[in-house]
């Protein structure tokens, strides 16, 4: 009876049903593999091949010395909202007051503090389908609805004024999750466009939360900070990707002042504050540019393989990709069923990817997400791969 009582207390919350995150299922999968002696080529999970700069890593080896690295500000170590603010400038002429910056664990953390910050229970909050999964599994974990604004190859993947007015018609939407350059297409928002949303939510009373975490990996054109169009726009961003710092999990977010003490607050009891060697490791980061860009400079030569090989090899109908390190290939001349697609091509030619459906559940059988941020062998290898696979 006792028994039956603490097994039952022991049930997860129905709010804790969120679907796994299906890119770190098939890293498992795929290390399952390597276990077994298997070369897999990874392009399943979104993260860079290349460390933390060579400055990130000095800094935290002299630090390393000098403790004892207790508990920072809430917020994040003065520095480095200065060096973080400093970045805006530098990169979009932009002038923001440094204590607008929130330091993060990494923008997975930021996404959490946005929408506690700004919705409640059962608020309606637009995400891009196909899209990154966590937004619609952290907002459903919250109590919020993720409303799925379905996208087209044709409209660049890319949610547009009409038809996030559409969803607001049905029923008012509270905010809305904007990425450019997205994941898992990698297709871009070109200013203007990034701009008519903007101003479309804004005026529809819609917050605007802007993953900007790619940026800095842009190859079509440079990427508009949504930090440029309004003061009142949450930019989420990360050193997981440009900074090669994902095991870090550092971020940062640029806060509306108005919702600045609501996140400290928030943060000061979810997290205390953010891990010190990270906040240390990250102002250095700033530092390694010239090494930083050797790495995107690796991406771009990467991309060029794929758009050349896959092609060749019949996997040809993709957009040209404009920034992060992510190729979204349609798949339906060989498979109406990207999960078992990418399940053979992993046990069967050795190459590990991502299917749409974790990005997509409406068409996202039809897709398959490759990313390009291996080694340059590793994408050669890929597409000889997958060709002599899919010519079986
Ligand atoms: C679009 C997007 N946003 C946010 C994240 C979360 O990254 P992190 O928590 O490492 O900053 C990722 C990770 O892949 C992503 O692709």
């Amino acid at each position: 009876m006792v028994l039956e009582k603490a097994k039952s207390l022991l049930q997860p919350s129905a709010r804790s049903n969120v679907p796994p995150f299906m890119a770190m299922d098939v890293m498992a999968a795929a290390a399952r593999l390597e276990a077994q002696g298997r070369r897999i080529v990874h392009m399943e999970v979104g993260q860079p091949a290349a460390g933390a700069p060579a400055t990130a890593i000095a800094a935290v080896r002299a630090a390393l010395g000098n403790g004892p690295h207790g508990y920072t500000e809430t917020l994040g170590i003065a520095s480095l909202r200065r060096r973080i603010a400093r970045a805006y400038s530098e990169w979009h002429g932009l002038d923001i007051d440094p204590e607008r910056i929130v330091v993060t664990t990494g923008s997975s953390a930021g996404f959490m503090l946005a929408f506690l910050a700004v919705c409640e229970p059962g608020d309606r909050v637009a995400v891009a389908l196909p899209g990154y999964p966590p937004y619609r599994h952290i907002l459903a974990a919250l109590g919020c609805e993720p409303v799925g604004i379905e996208t087209t190859a044709l409209m660049r993947w890319s949610m547009t004024s009409e038809t996030l007015l559409a969803q607001h018609r049905v029923r008012p939407l509270k905010a809305l999750v904007v990425g450019s350059p997205a994941n898992p297409t990698g297709t871009m928002m070109a200013a203007p466009a990034l701009t008519a949303l903007v101003q479309c939510a804004e005026d529809a009373g819609i917050a605007v939360i802007s993953d900007e975490i790619y940026h800095g990996l842009d190859y079509a054109f440079a990427a508009e900070s949504a930090a440029r169009l309004s003061g009142d726009a949450i930019i989420i961003n990360s050193f997981s990707k440009y900074f090669c710092m994902t095991g870090w999990r550092i971020g940062w977010m640029v806060a509306p002042p108005s919702l600045v003490r609501a996140v400290e607050r928030l943060q000061q009891n979810l997290a205390i504050s953010v891990p010190t060697l990270s906040q240390i490791a990250a102002e250095a980061a700033f530092d390694g540019r010239a090494e930083l860009e050797k790495v995107k400079a690796g991406y771009e030569e990467n991309r060029r393989i794929l758009l050349d090989g896959l092609p060749r090899v019949g996997l040809s109908s993709f957009l040209p990709v404009d920034g992060a390190f992510y190729l979204y290939a349609d798949i339906s001349r060989f498979s109406s069923d990207s999960f078992d697609f990418a399940t053979r091509m992993l046990e069967e030619a050795g190459v590990a990817a991502t299917p749409g459906v974790d990005f997509d559940p409406l068409h996202g059988r039809k897709f398959l997400r490759l990313c390009y941020a291996g080694s340059r062998e590793d994408m050669h290898d890929a597409v000889e791969r997958i060709g002599n696979w899919l010519k079986r």
